[in-house]
């Protein structure tokens, strides 16, 4: 297969670890040169090495999406470099917490909605008049099947991923008459360092066998498989796809049936 991303230029935030850094390692190997932020500096510095600086595929920045000039910054760093940005992952993301209906948090709530819906408000802001003016590009956001049913996040969590569906398809019809394109993945359950918390418990109980169990291909899914289908997404193979969620949660969302209650 020919690499899809030949000379593409991509941003994607969160780029340190899990899905946004197999994204990060994926568009390389599809020949895109990319422009990471995160947050956390220390492993960016490190998925910079790992991908090698030498190479001129990669530049990197600390970057909080949750400040508009942070993002600006990463957004300005990317055109400085390049002169130009072909792809955008709003990928940065945090969980919140479980608290029950009586226990909810004003102040998890703000910090969930800055990051995970704010944060990719920034960055599209940002890259949108350069993608218009150009009158091309692809916008990919990580949501989750959390946007989608509930039982699958926090409420704080599971309500900023819908409002980020809904984002995707209001800006996905803004930007269609530039020939920019604006979709959203919905992975299902993932072993990233979101989720390690949940992985631990359940090996330490005795219950890795119930990871993954309720979606139809009975197992949870690798960052690998979400990064493969963002690639898809933000290359010309995708050029008739727009305003789209799409699940990636080995059929997670497809039915109201559990596994094995099937009769
Ligand atoms: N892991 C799953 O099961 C799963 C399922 C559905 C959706 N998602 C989504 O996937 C995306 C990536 O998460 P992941 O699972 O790879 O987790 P992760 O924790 O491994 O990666 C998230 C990255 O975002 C960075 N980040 C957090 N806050 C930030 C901020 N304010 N500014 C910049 N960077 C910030 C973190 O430092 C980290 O590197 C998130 O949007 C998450 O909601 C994950």
């Amino acid at each position: 297969m020919s690499p899809r991303l030949t000379n593409k230029v991509a941003v994607i935030t969160g780029a340190a670890s899990g899905i946004g850094k197999a994204t990060a390692l994926r568009f390389v190997s599809e020949g895109a040169r990319v422009v990471l932020g995160d947050i956390n500096e220390t492993a960016l510095q490190e998925i910079a090495a790992l991908i090698g600086v030498a190479k001129g595929t990669v530049a990197v920045r600390t970057t909080d999406v949750a400040s508009e000039a942070s993002v600006k910054a990463l957004i300005d760093l990317a055109l400085k470099t390049h002169g130009e940005i072909d792809i955008l992952v709003n990928n940065a993301g945090i969980a919140g917490d479980m608290a029950g209906p009586d226990q909810q948090e004003e102040g998890v709530w703000r910090r969930v909605f800055e990051v995970n819906v704010l944060g990719a408000l920034f960055a599209t802001k940002h890259v949108s008049a350069h993608m218009m003016e150009r009158r091309q590009g692809a916008i990919i956001n990580t949501a989750s099947v959390a946007g989608i049913r509930s039982g699958a996040g926090g409420n704080a969590y599971s309500a900023s991923k819908a409002a980020l569906i809904n984002y995707t398809q209001t800006t996905a019809c803004d930007l269609g008459a530039y020939n920019i394109r604006v979709n959203a993945v919905c992975p299902g359950l993932v072993e990233t360092g979101m989720t390690q918390p949940l992985f631990d418990y359940a090996r330490g109980a005795g219950k890795e066998n119930k990871l993954g169990s309720r979606c139809e291909l009975r197992r949870y899914g690798r960052p690998e498989e979400i990064a493969s289908v963002i690639s898809f997404l933000a290359s010309d193979d995708a050029s008739y796809i727009t305003g789209q969620a799409i699940p990636v949660d080995g059929g997670n969302t497809a039915s109201l049936n559990l596994p094995g209650m099937k009769f």
